[in-house]
């Protein structure tokens, strides 16, 4: 049998080295032992953006990016948004199983007993200026939310992680919906324990000052499925700070707020937002030749396409484009998807995108939806992360339970200044 192992030889000193193999991966360490001489530091591996740099073991979620499959804990997402709830996809998420009718009663008590936010913290949102966007006021109340929490800090403790666990997925959209309802001086609204997560964010943004809401049930489904795909999607910028932070024992909520404001960026959970506005901004579909030209030319960016592991069809996108035209029909046709269906059509034709591998990605048409269902715009990535906040959440509880973490401190090559004199200012 082939022996799983690397041998590495080092051209400038002829010598041999044999590295383990696991998983198709070496360890980074292992290249420390290669040196050219006794004084010397040691090899590293130099991968900005962690382009091909595993940094955790993981049993949440698979991204086989080649062939467009995602799954969590093994269950196919197309399965998941057809045949499960929001929370019981949490669920599964956080706990690896499926739940018992028993587990799945106890967990959805638990979420909607926490839910509400404390008295106090209506007031410090009132703090926020109306105009702010309604990311940053999320980011910011998912910090402030950990100083009424000050337990989150005991980490060590499990059944204490599993309570902070529960209070930021329940209050998550809470927060959400508070965020908006700020900026149109509206007054909150309760959490409804009668209702489903979808059911009752949406209950939370949009009733009427009395309270009052009639949820379309197969609106509250529609959204539902938006939720469960968004979930979890492994390592990506904001699962990374999320752990990266995480790596440092800081309580929960710290961390999940720096994943949120990772997610934030055009390039990552803001990208459905960009959408929105590229494909207004292109107006007709008359304009998408020159638009594309734009794009090949380096000029801009096609958003909503392209992903770092996905070489394939995002399946995100396939369902929520799937999804669509039952949304459209209830909640009326949305003009931009005749300019977003021609764009995907021209788009997938076109060399650029095909040599570059470049397909919609989950942003490409949620968007859409999302203004279907009535969400503005500056909400868009504050839906995506109200989902998100259950993977970090797992994945920060992954972290914390693997012996192999340390905490993140990547190395760098530095190209600086050699050691030089400081000089007096009136000698510069
Ligand atoms: N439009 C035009 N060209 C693109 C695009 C795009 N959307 N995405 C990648 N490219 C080109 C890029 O210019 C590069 O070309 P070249 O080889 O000639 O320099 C090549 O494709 C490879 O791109 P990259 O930037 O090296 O790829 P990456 O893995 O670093 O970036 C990405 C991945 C998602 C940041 C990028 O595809 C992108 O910026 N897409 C638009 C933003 C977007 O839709 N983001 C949402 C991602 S899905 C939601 C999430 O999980 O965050």
């Amino acid at each position: 049998m082939a022996k799983e192992t690397l041998t590495i030889k080092d051209n400038r000193t002829e010598q041999e080295y044999e590295v383990p193999i696991w998983e198709d991966t070496i360890p980074a360490m292992e290249l420390r032992q290669i040196k050219v001489n006794e004084g010397d530091f040691g090899m590293m591996s130099f991968d900005p953006g962690f382009k091909n740099t595993a940094t955790t073991e993981s049993t949440i979620t698979l991204v086989d990016g080649a062939n467009g499959i995602l799954r969590y804990r093994g269950y196919p997402i197309d399965q998941l948004c057809e045949k499960s709830d929001s929370f019981e996809s949490a669920y599964l998420i956080q706990y690896g199983e499926l739940p018992t009718k028993e587990e799945y009663d106890k967990w959805v008590g638990d979420l909607k007993a926490r839910a509400s936010l404390p008295e106090n913290f209506k007031a410090f949102f009132k703090a926020f200026e109306k105009d702010g966007h309604p990311m940053g006021k999320f980011i910011a109340s998912v910090a402030a939310l950990g100083t009424f929490n000050p337990t989150g800090s005991d980490i060590e403790n499990v059944a204490n992680r599993v309570e902070h666990v529960q209070r930021l997925f329940a209050s998550a959209p809470t927060l959400a919906a508070y965020s908006y309802r700020n900026s149109q001086d509206l007054p909150y609204v309760e959490p409804d324990p009668e209702l489903s997560y979808a059911g009752n964010f949406l209950k939370m943004m949009f009733a009427d000052k009395d309270g009052n809401y009639e949820l379309n049930p197969a609106l509250e489904e529609a959204l539902d499925i938006l939720f469960i795909l968004h979930m979890d999607h492994e390592q990506n910028c904001g699962t990374n700070a999320m752990r990266s932070i995480g790596s440092s024992h800081v309580d929960p909520y710290s961390a999940m707020a720096g994943a949120a404001a990772a997610l934030y960026g055009p390039l990552h959970g803001g990208a459905n937002e960009a959408v929105l506005r590229m494909l207004t901004k292109i107006g007709d579909v008359s304009n998408i030749p020159a638009f594309l030209e734009g794009v090949k030319a380096g000029k801009e960016k096609l958003m909503g396409f392209g992903h770092r592991v996905y070489k394939n069809y995002d399946p995100r996108a396939r369902i929520i484009k799937s999804h669509a035209d039952e949304v459209f029909k209830i909640a009326g046709a949305n003009p931009l998807l005749d300019i977003a269906l021609e764009l995907e059509k021209i788009a997938l034709n076109e060399d650029y995108f095909a040599k570059r591998k470049l397909y919609p990605n989950v942003d490409f048409y949620s968007g859409m939806i999302y203004q279907a269902l009535g969400i503005p715009r500056a909400m868009f990535t504050v839906m995506f992360a109200i989902p998100r906040s259950i993977g970090w959440l797992a994945q920060w509880q992954e972290l914390l339970n693997d012996p192999l973490q340390k905490i993140a401190r990547p190395r760098q090559v530095y190209l600086g200044e050699g050691e030089r004199s400081y000089k007096e200012i009136e000698q510069r």
